[in-house]
């Protein structure tokens, strides 16, 4: 992303201590999705990266990745395929679980929801132990579809995220606005 892009999405996010427990740092993107100007710049940088990998849709990881993917689709002019936390969604699925550092989460989309002629970009906040975009990409496989690339709003570089992710994507990219 170019300089002045980032700085206005930094400016806009906002560091919160200790949330949801004691040593966490939160990232809080609300002040983001409230500028007009700054959510605006994200979607249109999302867009763009829709258009260089050609995709046919675009996979929001809920929750936060809704409020991101939703306007890219509209914009881009693909459909929205959202990958929900289980027992969410109301027709047939696909699931996938992923270790936690302690435990295990299962996401789920619906079965029928790609085809096999679609190139899907993931979207998503935070990429941050890369678990929720790794099963992402795994149900996106599942169905039979492409996987054009993740992208982020941003990465926790002290994070191995972009480790764990490396041999799911393959050649597709990992971008992080
Ligand atoms: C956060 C974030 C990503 C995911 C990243 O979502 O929005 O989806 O965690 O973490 P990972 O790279 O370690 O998998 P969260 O699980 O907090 O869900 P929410 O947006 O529904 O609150």
């Amino acid at each position: 992303a170019g300089e002045e892009l980032r700085e206005l999405l930094l400016s806009r996010i906002t560091d919160v201590p200790d949330y949801p427990k004691p040593g966490v740092m939160f990232k809080d993107i609300t002040p983001l999705l409230a500028d007009a100007r700054a959510f605006t710049a994200l979607t249109d940088a999302f867009v763009a990266l829709c258009e260089r990998y050609g995709a046919t849709k675009v996979v929001g990881l809920e929750a936060r990745g809704f409020i991101l993917a939703a306007p890219v689709a509209v914009r881009a002019g693909v459909g929205f395929v959202p990958v929900r936390k289980a027992g969410k969604l109301p027709g047939a699925t696909l699931a996938q679980s992923y270790e936690l550092e302690y435990g295990s989460a299962e996401i789920e989309m619906h079965a029928d929801a790609l085809t096999a002629g679609d190139r899907v970009l993931v979207i998503d906040d935070v990429l941050a132990t890369g678990g929720t975009a790794e099963a992402s990409l795994k149900l996106i496989r599942r169905a039979g579809a492409e996987v054009a690339g993740v992208a982020v709003l941003m990465e926790l570089g002290f994070l191995p995220g972009r480790d764990r992710l490396a041999p799911v994507l393959g050649d597709a990219p990992l971008e992080a606005l």
